[in-house]
């Protein structure tokens, strides 16, 4: 089985203030949530689609896909977690409550603010995360990278053609991801800032997915006015 996750659970802090989490605003004529989860909904690859958000934001969460989507059993919306990660966790929860598990059932989990995601971006998670166990959706780094240990002077600038930006989704054997996650210590835990982070501290292989330039997040006021941009070029 192959489900999707997406990750509502943040408040978009920095995107000032605002009245709703970003995940709400709407570009072009809806929310951009409602972008996202209609991408995965047409892909009749996912059992399941656990849409996780803010326990205060369930009842419009379920108002929206009423709305915008209608009745169906196909999407499933979940309390979110304190962090990203204890969203994806509380997705495996809700997984686990409700279908028998085996070794090769699989999470695409994908940032609910990147609503440019493609066809085929999910379809090559997929296949790797089926293929390789996890598999994360790059783009190789355009500005080169300078790395500093104090946010003062340069340490390192590390050679730009093996250097990557990540994007989402990120996909994950479900039980994998479980198993690596429960063995990682509390300090561990804590350093942990991305889900593929946990396959690579165990020394796990983690595939690379060509992601898109066009595959943004929505992080500040400027992103909502290129995602309008970006809209209107598609439509
Ligand atoms: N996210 C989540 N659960 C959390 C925190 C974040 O599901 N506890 C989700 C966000 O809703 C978003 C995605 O992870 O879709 C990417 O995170 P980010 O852009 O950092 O979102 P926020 O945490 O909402 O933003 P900010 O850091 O500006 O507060």
């Amino acid at each position: 089985m192959v489900f999707g996750v997406v990750l509502a659970g943040g408040i978009g802090s920095r995107m000032g203030n605002i009245e709703k989490p970003k995940q709400y605003l709407n570009i072009g004529n809806k929310p951009i949530i409602i972008h996202t989860l209609e991408k995965f909904y047409i892909n009749q690859s996912f059992e399941k689609i656990v849409v996780l958000c803010p326990q205060e934001w369930m009842n419009h969460t379920k108002n929206l896909i009423q709305k915008h989507i209608g009745d169906n059993d196909r999407i499933a919306v979940v309390c979110g977690g304190e962090t990203r990660n204890e969203t994806i966790l509380n997705a495996i929860s809700y997984i686990e409550e409700n279908y028998k598990i085996g070794e090769d059932d699989i999470i695409v989990t994908h940032d609910s603010v990147r609503p440019f995601i493609t066809h085929r971006i999910i379809e090559e998670n997929i296949k790797y995360a089926k293929e390789y166990g996890a598999c994360d959706t790059v783009v190789p780094a355009t500005d080169t990278i300078v790395c500093s240990e104090n946010n003062q002077i340069i340490s390192s600038i590390p050679d730009r053609s093996k250097m990557y930006q990540g994007q989402t989704p990120q996909s994950f054997k479900i039980l994998k991801l479980k198993n690596l996650y429960e063995s990682l210590s509390d300090e561990e835990k804590e350093i942990l800032t991305d889900a593929a982070k946990i396959f690579v501290m165990k020394g796990e292989d983690v595939y690379l997915v060509d992601g898109e330039v066009s595959n943004i997040k929505i992080t500040y006021p400027y992103d909502l006015r290129v995602a309008e941009t970006l809209l209107g070029d598609n439509e």
